[in-house]
């Protein structure tokens, strides 16, 4: 059998709680198509098994015991947005069909089924599916693409890790990338792949923490079919997929000891053995390692292998955290604004300079990712062609008060207008619970607002 096409098959579910309805309409489409066909006796049997592995299309009766087709259909809808349902309606049942297909099914058919229609039908809804799966796998494609392209940075330390990528990506070493969440190791990882000579080849991430020995085992080394109970068929680890390319092993630091022990001898040997497999093969990967633990420290605890650590860090690239390059955030955030921009269809093109203030004091502890998501969300909320002040989160905005630096005196009355803007803001113009915290009467309340302009 030719397994790829199997895989690539479109997987269709027929609900209907009399099984030889069910196996007429299996029978009639396998004679007609390639889908793959599971008939289930009611809605919850079908529903459950798509939380493993989603249909693309469900045939569904409208009269079942317990669930009914219109329920099916409302779950589906919220649960697997992406598949289709097709309603297969007693005669008589024209409303019902109607207020399906308002709640987002594909379309009805009437019982008698007539096969040849009910055919066409099915192939048109997975049309629709694969549509939606291809413009889906075009965008996460051009989202990568243009995330792996740009490492945005002037300072000395981003200036020299560009350096450092470009000597050494297409180079065969391993390569360990260090830093704090959200400094950008995966971007480096990336930056190596893909400005290095395996850039055709696939580049394969996988995060090592929250994982059972058994599970890293299986993901990074496949099995061989048989080699425990469960494993019906051959699995492909990931090592294996990315022959000639790049394995990113994230969180290297909380990969479990026994499975340190594997990877070292992958490591050594550079060739693999599947869990239940009896003969090595070569498999041609490039590692990067990355981590944001403290390794010389976890070799010490004894949590860490250090021939492993050596093995990894052949080339070792060190990122500093954001609040010791601040230099770089003037461009991140030019850089950030257009991204969003773009993705948004906005015109924001500027930050207010106080807002720029609040950058250049805040500590960023989720770093780079951090600061992205502080754009990203003033990109979003600013109807002006500038991020201010009261477009950043709140704990940055307490910031932008506390902080006097960078910023000119002012007399008290502009003072007092800024405090008053920034109540008001907060307590979305409630004038009773502003006069509660500003504790001044209504009146005066209305004065002040008068004389500020801010009514
Ligand atoms: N120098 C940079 N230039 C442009 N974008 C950056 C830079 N550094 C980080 N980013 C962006 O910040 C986000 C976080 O980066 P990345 O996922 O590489 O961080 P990480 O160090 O792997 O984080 P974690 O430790 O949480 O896994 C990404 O969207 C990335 O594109
Ligand atoms: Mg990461």
């Amino acid at each position: 059998m030719d397994t790829r096409k199997k895989n690539n098959a479109m997987r269709v579910a027929v609900i209907d709680d009399e099984p030889i309805a069910c196996r007429e309409i299996k029978k009639g489409l396998a004679r007609r198509t390639d889908f793959e066909i599971e008939i289930f006796l009611d809605g919850e049997s079908a529903l459950k098994k798509m939380e493993a592995n989603p249909f693309d299309l469900v045939l569904c009766d409208l009269k079942l015991p317990g669930m009914d087709g219109m329920r099916v259909l409302k779950i589906l809808k919220n649960r697997f947005p992406q598949t289709q349902l097709i309603l297969v309606t007693g005669y008589g049942s024209m409303d019902t069909a109607i207020r399906a297909i308002q709640a987002g099914a594909f379309y009805f058919i009437v019982k008698p089924v007539n096969m040849d229609e009910l055919t066409s039908l099915s192939k048109r809804a997975l049309e629709t599916v694969q549509l939606v799966k291809e413009t889906q796998v075009l965008k996460k494609k051009l989202f990568n693409q243009s995330r792996q392209q740009y490492l945005i940075g002037h300072s000395p330390a981003i200036q020299d890790i560009l350096t450092l990528i470009k000597k050494v990506c297409s180079l065969n070493c391993n390569v360990l990338v260090q830093g704090e969440s959200g400094t950008g190791k995966e971007l480096v990882a990336r930056a190596l792949h893909f400005l290095g000579i395996r850039r055709e080849e696939p580049f394969i991430a996988f995060s090592c923490g929250g994982f059972t020995d058994e599970l890293i085992a299986n993901e990074l080394f496949g099995h061989e079919k048989g080699a425990f109970t469960g494993a019906v068929d051959t699995k492909v680890g990931l090592l294996e997929s990315a022959d000639k390319g790049t394995l990113f092993l994230d969180e290297i630091g909380l990969m479990p000891l026994n499975m340190q022990m594997k990877l070292l001898r992958f490591v050594q040997e550079r060739s693999l053995l599947r869990v239940g497999g009896v003969k090595p093969f070569p498999v041609d990967v490039r590692l990067i390692a990355a981590g944001n633990h403290d390794l010389k420290e976890e070799i010490r605890q004894k949590n860490f292998r250090e021939d492993l650590y050596y093995r990894l860090k052949v080339v070792t690239i060190n990122i500093p955290p954001l609040r010791d390059r601040k230099e770089d955030i003037p461009l991140l955030v030019q850089y950030f604004l257009e991204r969003y921009n773009r993705m948004f269809n906005k015109q924001v093109h500027f930050v207010d300079p106080k807002v720029m203030a609040v950058l250049q004091q805040y500590p960023f502890p989720g770093n780079v990712r951090e600061l992205e998501n502080i754009i990203e969300r003033g990109v979003a909320l600013s109807d002006k062609p500038v991020i201010r002040v009261l477009d950043l989160p709140d704990d940055l905005q307490e910031l932008s008060f506390t902080s006097f630096e960078d910023t000119e005196w002012k007399s008290l009355e502009d003072m007092e207008k800024e405090y008053l803007q920034k109540v008001l803001h907060q307590t979305n113009c409630n004038k009773g619970r502003t006069c509660d915290i500003l504790k001044i009467p209504r009146t005066t309340l209305w004065r002040k607002m008068k004389r500020f302009n801010l009514d």
